[in-house]
């Protein structure tokens, strides 16, 4: 089984050696693609250096910042072409431990998707103030209700894709920019009729560097779950109605 651990990143030149070094070490096996946004910090140098000490390392430039969604694509874009089994996504900033990596891997022979999810039990967050979890879990729930979908953790960004899971999403017509590329993919994959389990991670909130989560971000994901919602409903009544 060929993994490659996708990890995009925007000024995260403190975060990403040390999150890089851990995964190496926890899953020796795994290669990895750094997708940089052309980081004004200069993280994209440092996944270069990175890169030229380890064949296992490669790194994708892109000309600016464009959203994590528009990173994954390109990222999962490049592990289909290189011909990989299973596609990771993982932030740089070690919120996902790369040491759980292994037990999402575990999964994955027998899920297209394995999500590392910080609302089943044996899951949790460090560190997050109040309003960050109630953010969580009430897009969590709001999605979860809007879409029909039972998976806890919708807005997760540990993962682990079969390539053919992504082979049947079609990449090229995923339009969300934020985080909502995560709400995304997952009413996608559920909506094909394929196979998601979620697996307990301690997600740890990052010690240097920012998050780049925003109110736009938020708003784009609320808008379109909303959007894709009412979509669903109405194709249902009325596929119903023709009947
Ligand atoms: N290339 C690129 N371009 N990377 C980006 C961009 C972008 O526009 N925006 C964010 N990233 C990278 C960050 O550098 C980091 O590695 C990862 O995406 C996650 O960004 P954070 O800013 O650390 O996210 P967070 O901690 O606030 O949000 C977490 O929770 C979200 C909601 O549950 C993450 O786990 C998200 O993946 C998750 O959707
Ligand atoms: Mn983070």
């Amino acid at each position: 089984m060929r993994v490659v651990t996708i990890i995009p990143t925007y000024n995260e030149i403190e975060s990403l050696p040390l999150t890089v070094e851990r995964l190496r070490r926890a899953v020796p096996h795994s290669d990895v693609l750094v997708v940089d946004d052309n980081s004004p910090d200069g993280t994209g140098g440092l996944a270069d250096t990175l890169a030229s000490a380890d064949p296992q390392i490669h790194v994708l430039h892109r000309t600016g910042k464009a959203g994590l969604g528009a990173a994954y694509i390109a990222g999962f874009t490049w592990g289909l072409d290189a011909g990989y089994d299973v596609l990771v996504e993982m932030d740089a900033d070690g919120s996902h431990r790369p040491e759980q990596l292994q037990s999402l891997l575990d999964k994955v022979a027998d899920a297209d998707l394995v999500i590392g999810s910080r609302w089943v039990p044996g899951g949790s967050v460090v560190n997050w103030p109040r309003r960050r979890k109630l953010l969580s879990r009430a897009g969590s729930t709001y999605s979860r209700l809007m879409l029909g979908i039972n998976v806890r953790d919708i807005t997760a960004g540990y993962r682990a894709f079969r390539r053919e899971t992504l082979e049947k999403v079609e990449l090229t017509t995923v339009d969300s920019v934020g985080y909502g590329f995560q709400v995304d993919m997952t009413f996608r994959v559920a909506t094909l009729g394929l196979k998601i389990v979620e697996v307990p991670i301690t997600f740890v909130e990052r010690e240097f560097g920012a998050s780049k989560m925003s109110g736009g971000i938020v708003l784009e994901a609320i808008a379109n779950v909303t959007k894709w919602g009412l979509a669903a409903r109405w194709r249902a009544m009325t596929s119903r109605s023709k009947a």
